[in-house]
């Protein structure tokens, strides 16, 4: 079995973060979407808010697991028999980071191998801050993210005209 792990904070879950479960699940037997509880940061939403709404995103997708993780993201990839640690590239300003993180993790890991996906060009500007700036200004999200996560956002500050 070829399992995946595709990682993140998804707070909330994109649609850019979508296109890349959608593409990234037809490469391996499994994909695991991965939420990292991270103490450092403070979330919009709670680690069960994300996972639901993350679940409720892929539902339909036979091959994909959601789980919660905390601390060394190799660590939770070799419990669960991850081969491949999956991350989306929007632009070439993320490559340098992402770049420093798989490196450290194939220095823990040598096992486990990252391949990044190209995130679709329509969805190239997206990521979850920009989505809480503008629904937290009740601009109109509706495009940008699940419907799942349009209802949740419009919950969170309190009746946004959408
Ligand atoms: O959505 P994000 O915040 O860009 O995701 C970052 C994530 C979760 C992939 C990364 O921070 C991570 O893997 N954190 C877990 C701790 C870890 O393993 N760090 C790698 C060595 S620096």
């Amino acid at each position: 079995m070829f399992v995946a792990v595709y990682p993140g904070s998804f707070d909330p879950i994109t649609n850019g973060h979508l296109d890349v479960i959608e593409r990234g699940r037809k490469l391996f037997d499994k994909l695991i979407v991965a939420i990292l509880r991270n103490p450092q940061k403070v979330p919009l939403f709670s680690i069960e808010e994300r996972e639901a709404m993350i679940r409720e995103t892929v539902k339909n997708f036979s091959n994909v697991e959601v789980a919660v993780f905390d601390g060394l993201l190799v660590k939770f990839a070799r419990e669960r028999g991850c081969r491949v640690i999956v991350r989306g590239l929007r632009a070439i300003s993320d490559y340098e980071y992402a770049t420093q993180i798989a490196l450290v993790n194939r220095k823990m890991a040598p096992e486990i191998e990252t391949i990044f996906l190209p995130t679709s060009a329509e969805y190239s500007y997206l990521n979850s801050t920009v989505v809480k700036e503008i629904a937290r200004f009740k601009g109109c999200v509706r495009e940008l993210v699940p419907a799942v996560v349009e209802e949740k956002l419009r919950e969170k500050f309190n009746d946004i005209s959408f």
